[in-house]
Order: C-alpha cells, then structure tokens, then sequence
C-alpha cells in the first residue's frame, strides 16, 4: 500500500474526529492517546457546543493540549447556545449529517496550510460520522471508522435496510417487538425488542432509522473499521461483520490498553474529555468496604428517567440492606431536578455514596464493587466486563437493547429488569446479583471475560494488539 503524505522526518497526523456525545468522546480519546503514544501527530476535534462546554467544566486551559495533540472544533450546524446537557440525538444526528462536511474540509484544508504542522496522513472518525469519508477521499488520506458499539450491536445496525425490506420496520405495533429475528447470520434467539431500539419507528420518514441505514451503508467505504471490543467475547459477530466488510479489527478493551501503554500522570495522561468533575471521593469510601460488598448504580451519559422511576430504584435499594455506589447526573430526570425521598436519604445514610459522576473505570476495577446495576451503553458493559463485574441491565435505547440481550443469554453475566421499573423487582435482582446463586455463577462468568480481556490486550501477541497494530501499519501508515 502507498504511503500517505507522510514524508520522512515528519510525524503521520492522525485527525480524530468523535461524534459529539460523551459515550462516543471517551473511546475516541484513548484511540487518540494510543496514536500519540506511537507518534503520531494529533489533532482531536470536537463540536463548537461540546468544545465550550469541556471548556465551561475543566477549566480555561483544558483544551490547551499538547504541541503534537491539538484540540480543534467545527460547528455542528445547530444554533450556537452555552448549555450543559446532552443535545437532542436526532437533531443532532441528522444535523452532523448534513451540515458538518463543510466546516470539516475547511478545517483540514486550514490545518494542511499551518506552518509547522506536518500534513494530514490520515483520519480515524466515528462511524456515524462518516462525512468524513468525502473529505479523505478528496485528500487521498485513508479513513478509519470507529463504530463505538458493541460488535452484535454494530452487525444488527448493518442489517437495517432489511429490516425495513422485510416490513419489519416501521413497526406495525407493540405485538411486532416480539417478532423472531433468525436471518441475522451468528446472531440467534434475538426478538425484534433486542435489536437497536430504532428499529423501532413508527414511520419511514423517521431520523434515526435513516440514519443508521445511511450511515451503516457507508461503512463499507472506510479504510477499515474499528470496534473496541475483543474477538473472544463476539467472535461470530465479528467473523460475520467481516464477510459484509473484511477490513474490520477489534481493538478493546481499549482502557486496559490505555492503563498499560500511558503513564496517568504524564502530560498526555493528564488529558480529559468527561462533561462532569470526577468525584474521586467515591475511591476513598470504597476503599473502606469488604470485596464484592458494593451494588454500583449508574446509568451512563444520555440516559433518562422520570422521577418515579427514580424513586422505584431508591427504594428498590434501599430493601437491600447493601452499600451502595449511586451516581445521579444533575440531568438524570427528564425536565427536572433529581429529587431523593428524605425518608429514603435518612433510611440509607450509612450505606451508601452519592455521587454526580465518578472515575467509572476505576470504580469497575475496585475490589469492593460486587455488581453493577447498569443502562448497558457499550463502555459501561466493557468497563464492566474489564472489571470482572456483573450487572443489572435496565437498557435505556440505542443498541443497549442488544447488548444488555448478549449480557444475559450469551455472555452470561446480566438479569434485565423490565422498562417499567419496580422496587420489588429492584430489590430481588439487587439482592440475586451480590448473593445469590445466580449471581455467583455470573461473578465467576464475569472474572473469565476479565482474564481474556487482558488477555486479548497482552504485548506482541494479544488479538487486540496485534489488530491495532496492524490498522497503525498497514491502514495509517500505509506501510
Ligand atoms: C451511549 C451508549 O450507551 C452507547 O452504547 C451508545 O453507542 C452511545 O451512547 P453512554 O450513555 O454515554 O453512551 O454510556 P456508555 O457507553 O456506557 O459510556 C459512558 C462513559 O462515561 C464510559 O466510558 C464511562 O466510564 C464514563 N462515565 C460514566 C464516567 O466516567 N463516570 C460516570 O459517572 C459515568
């Protein structure tokens, strides 16, 4: 393969370009610091609205980066506004679409013409943000899609547009989320419900179900494309994902790699995307807590809830008599503040840590953490899994629904608790989960994932490392 504009003496430069939510910003960072580690140049862009609001949260001089890790933003079409919550994903989705190319080709053309800084080798861009495809092939620079889900949640967004060949999507009604889905090759004993949530559109015209067809369709344009997830733990997915696309690689877990290869405390270490303070004080009480003594509740970025469900969780937890972990985000209720029941906050102000958000990896790996009650986004379940933790799964949207479904019947480290929350029903999963038989025999499930986790990760001879090796080599640089 030909090399791509990177001549001798120069640095490869990586542009990473995530899309704007922070589920999809996390894994996009560690690929960036990987390819910084390896020498690559960086530039890492994010949207205007997200870049402001880093800014807003971190501190003035977060995004100063690094001379050879730069931060850059684009607009992302939407009007320009100064706020602290997740924007509304369809408008968001259909709006990077559109209108991101533009200021996107603008922004690499600027950069090609900066002194200093060598010329752009190549892009690693989020799978839905494949726009970026044109403006690679314009450049003549390869362009690697990294589609952040799972890889079963990957392969079903690929088979959307049958969906809807095969009028299972619109949805006819609720009766039809029941519908067996068979014809998905490796993927078995799936319903309609445990395929992507917007599957579930009610009418063609619907954004997200277009979107993912859009997007899916593209997929097979990129260089390659990346999942962070590793071969043992989707291995038919992927081989099936690689007869549509064969130049797909696994490359996760990527924060055991990031632990490995980056020094925390170094400059490059020290670079973070998370929208809220980490609240390290959660570390500091779970040290004081016996092993696989700790439920951990937490729901991810985007996840709402209403304010009844919240208190059915409160309460649910509460009758479990075990500590608990329970970060509440300040939007976590939809259109209000979350409020706990005072009798509630009294019952269990021994047992238990409040918190807006914490340093979750950390949390997953420490040794007090015996169960994770969980909304089943992509990181979380890999952080988990990585952890050697079982869950609780109360799948919110997106492919959660697939991935909470490969948790319980493939993976076998997850009990779904139904959509429409109930204490009791909290109370007895909670309490299978940390004692129950069940939930021993997850346990162990989990701590076998965890040990071929790393294993997949391992120096020179790990699935994962060897796949990322190969995509910096023959895909970034063109060797
Ligand atoms: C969601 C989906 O879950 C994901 O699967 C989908 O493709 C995109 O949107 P999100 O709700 O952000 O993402 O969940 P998740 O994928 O689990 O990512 C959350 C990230 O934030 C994780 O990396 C987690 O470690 C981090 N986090 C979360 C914290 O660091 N602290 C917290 O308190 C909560």
């Amino acid at each position: 393969m030909a090399s791509h504009a990177v001549t001798s003496g120069q640095k490869p430069h990586v542009v990473c370009i995530p899309f704007p939510a922070q589920g999809h910003i996390n894994p996009m960072l560690k690929v960036a610091k990987l390819l910084y580690a390896r020498g690559f140049h960086v530039t890492f862009v994010n949207t205007n609205y997200n870049h402001n609001r880093l800014i807003r949260s971190r501190g003035p001089n977060s995004l100063d980066g690094l001379p050879s890790f730069r931060f850059e933003s684009i607009p992302d079409g939407l009007p320009e506004e100064n706020k602290d919550v997740m924007q509304d994903v369809p408008t968001l989705c259909e709006s990077t679409m559109k209108n991101c190319l533009a200021p996107f080709k603008e922004l690499l053309r600027r950069i090609n013409t900066t002194k200093d800084v060598p010329p752009v080798s190549c892009i690693v861009s989020d799978g839905v943000m494949s726009f970026t495809l044109d403006a690679a092939e314009e450049l003549g620079v390869p362009d690697v899609l990294f589609w952040t889900p799972s890889a079963c949640g990957f392969l079903a967004y690929l088979h959307f547009y049958r969906f809807i060949e095969k009028g299972l999507s619109p949805i006819k009604d609720e009766s039809s989320l029941d519908t067996k889905i068979n014809w998905i090759p490796s993927m078995k004993n799936l319903g309609l419900k445990d395929i992507p949530s917007f599957i579930r559109a009610t009418n063609t015209e619907d954004i997200m179900l277009n979107f993912f067809v859009h997007e899916a369709d593209r997929a097979k344009r990129a260089s390659a494309i990346i999942l962070n997830t590793f071969d043992s733990l989707e291995h038919d997915v992927v081989r099936s994902i690689h007869s549509i696309i064969p130049q797909v690689y696994t490359i996760g877990p990527l924060h055991l790699f990031v632990n490995r290869d980056i020094d925390e405390e170094s400059d490059i270490g020290q670079i973070g995307t998370n929208m809220w303070r980490e609240e390290m004080e959660c570390l500091d009480w779970l040290d004081t807590k016996s092993p696989n003594s700790v439920v951990y509740v937490n729901f991810g970025s985007i996840t709402v809830m209403s304010a009844k469900q919240l208190v059915e969780f409160a309460w649910g937890l509460a009758a479990t008599k075990k500590d608990f972990l329970w970060v509440i985000r300040p939007d976590l209720v939809a259109g209000d503040v979350p409020m706990l029941p005072p009798d509630f906050l009294i019952e269990t102000a021994n047992r238990r840590m409040l918190a807006s958000w914490c340093p979750q990896e950390k949390v997953l790996s420490h040794p007090a953490v015996g169960g994770f009650l969980t909304h089943s986004g992509w990181n979380s379940t890999l952080e988990s899994l990585s952890g050697g933790v079982p869950m609780v799964c109360w799948p919110f949207f997106a492919e959660q629904q697939t991935n909470y479904k490969y948790c319980c019947d493939e993976w076998e480290v997850g009990m779904e608790i139904g959509g429409d929350v109930r204490r009791e029903e909290v109370e007895e999963l909670v309490r299978e989960l940390m004692d129950g038989d069940k939930g021993k025999k997850m346990r162990q499930k989990a701590e076998e994932w965890q040990r071929l986790a790393e294993e997949a990760t391992k120096p020179i001879y790990g699935s994962s490392e060897l796949n990322f090796q190969m995509v910096v080599d023959k895909v970034l640089l063109g060797e």
